[in-house]
């Protein structure tokens, strides 16, 4: 299978070594860009959650740089790694008809692969993860936050993707899950100069 690379070189970011989230020890193994898609490869990634998830890679990235940009640390290798990965375990589920606990599974593959802490940070995407830690890393937040901004493999508003959740999952405005993008947005956003609604339009100039 032809994976794309976002338009750029496909060995951005990724050197192998990522520093240290919070809360982890101070070098983890991180795979490359070539290593990440055989993996994607091996978990017989299907083309429509390979296409969402470069997407959510364009704008976990192009969150992670105007992060960096304003002063906070952000590892983009991690954040680059995480936000390709996110949905490993997603195409497994759906082939084998499973109950669809992705993310979950996702940390498990990952951590078999050699990699425990990238999947702990894949994992935090999935629904209300992100509450049960008391201090998230920025890579895990933004991981999150890009996946609220695709809807399949379209950058889309938040309230946008929110509304299609609801209706699929049959979820009200108080779900948990919601409530933390929701809040995710206001975070991030209080630190750029950009506003939430200009994501779409500038990760598309990026690629053309
Ligand atoms: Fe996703």
């Amino acid at each position: 299978m032809k994976i794309p690379t976002a338009g750029r070189n496909p060995r951005d970011f990724s050197t192998g070594i990522g520093r240290s989230p919070k809360g982890f020890s101070n070098e983890f193994k991180l795979p490359n860009r070539e290593q990440a898609i055989a993996l994607l490869e091996k978990y017989r990634i299907l083309p429509n959650i390979l296409a969402h998830s470069m997407q959510v890679n364009r704008v976990a990235v192009f969150l992670a740089k105007k992060l960096v940009k304003s002063g906070e640390k952000v590892n983009l290798n991690v954040v680059d790694m995480a936000s390709l990965l996110h949905d490993i375990a997603k195409s497994r589920t759906i082939i084998e008809k499973r109950r669809d606990i992705h993310w979950v599974e996702a940390e498990e593959i990952l951590t078999e692969e050699g990699y425990p802490e990238l999947g702990h940070i894949c994992k935090m995407h999935g629904f209300s993860e992100l509450n049960k830690s008391k201090n998230p890393s920025w890579e895990a937040k933004i991981v999150c936050y890009a996946d609220s901004r695709v809807m399949h493999d379209r950058i889309v508003t938040l309230q946008e993707r929110m509304e299609d959740l609801k209706k699929r999952y049959k979820l009200g405005d108080d779900e948990p899950h919601l409530v933390i993008w929701k809040n995710l947005e206001t975070e991030i956003f209080s630190k750029l100069k950009i506003k939430p609604n200009d994501v779409k339009k500038l990760v598309e100039n990026e690629q053309s």
